[in-house]
């Protein structure tokens, strides 16, 4: 499948001398969910800011749709929809107005239909005629969803969706952001919320002092890097670990034992574990086996690089 968004050594670094991003290059595919992750400051803005034109480039290329956006700006922006991390609205303004207003800027005729289309998937109907001042903060998020996408974009950036908005309404979010996609809308989105990640996205980016650390189909990620635990659930505190322990990947938190492994390598080694428990009649009443969470992988992800 072509990409519908080709980014090629992509560097920047800003007036300040700060190198924020260093040689990028990613393929995005239609109709895909992406979710790129990366601690505070590690460049996700400056990236989606590149893409949609907003901040200049300094060295590689991007192509959107075909059109290289330093060549063809307009061509390539009219076919994005942007969801800024910081809220930009006229709070005065009506919310209707507000979403014929951003169709408009980009020379489309009006289209009462679809605009209220796009009003009901984002339950927001009822709110056509207020002024956005009178919405709550999780609503005006969905606001700028409907401004983003009232030109029709093929993409759809989501910087920070769901920051402040409450766990129910995130849920309502994020199964209208799946409709979206169903309807074949291409969506890259950034989250500190690994849920979210784990939820909607397909593949998974992520991304660390402005470099890409990995960029991986969901659950090959997860089944790739994802390690196992056994926690043992011990009768008494344990203060010590016996040395005759020591080879073993052990934890101890209280009262429970934790073994971290690999559960792609020949041997666990839970049996050899097992039976040295028994020698230092170290006795537990419950074991449980765990696999490492996205959460998890991300951070020892982050960590090692
Ligand atoms: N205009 C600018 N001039 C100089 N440095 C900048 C500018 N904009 C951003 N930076 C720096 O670039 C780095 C990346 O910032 P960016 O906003 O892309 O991070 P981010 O990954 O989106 O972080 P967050 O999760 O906090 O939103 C930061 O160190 C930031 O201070
Ligand atoms: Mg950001």
């Amino acid at each position: 499948m072509k990409p519908i968004i080709e980014i090629k050594s992509l560097n920047k670094t800003y007036k300040d001398g700060f190198s924020a991003l260093s040689n990028i290059s990613l393929d995005i595919f239609p109709s895909e969910v992406l979710a790129l992750l990366g601690p505070n400051g590690a460049g996700k803005t400056t990236l989606i800011s590149m893409i949609c034109s907003l901040t200049t480039i300094s060295a590689g290329s991007i192509i959107v749709g075909g059109f290289d956006i330093t060549k063809n700006p307009l061509e390539a922006r009219r076919l994005i929809g942007l969801v800024p991390q910081e809220l930009t609205i006229n709070m005065f303004e009506l919310v209707w107005d507000s979403l014929n207003f951003s169709r408009g800027i980009f020379g489309l005729p009006s289209n009462d239909k679809y605009l209220n289309h796009l009003l009901d998937t984002l339950s927001l109907a009822d709110k056509k005629t207020q002024p956005l001042m009178n919405l709550s903060g999780g609503m005006k998020r969905r606001v700028m969803i409907a401004k983003a996408l009232a030109h029709e974009p093929k993409i759809l950036f989501l910087d920070e969706p769901t920051a402040g908005v409450d766990v129910e309404l995130r849920r309502d979010m994020w199964q209208q952001i799946k409709t979206l996609k169903e309807s074949g809308v291409t969506i890259i989105l950034t989250t500190h919320y690994i849920e979210e990640a784990e939820e909607m996205a397909s593949r998974i980016g992520v991304i660390n002092k402005g470099k890409i650390v990995v960029v991986e189909d969901k659950n090959t990620l997860i089944k790739k890097l994802g390690k196992k635990q056994m926690i043992f659930d011990l009768t008494q505190d344990l203060k010590k670990l016996p040395d005759s322990l020591g080879n073993f990947n052990l934890k101890i938190e209280g009262s429970k034992l934790i073994y971290n492994y690999n559960s792609k390598s020949e041997d666990t080694a839970i049996s050899t574990l097992i039976d040295g428990l028994k020698k230092e009649k170290i006795e537990y009443k419950d074991i449980q086996s765990k696999k490492s969470s996205l959460e998890e992988i991300f951070v020892e992800l982050v960590h090692q690089s």
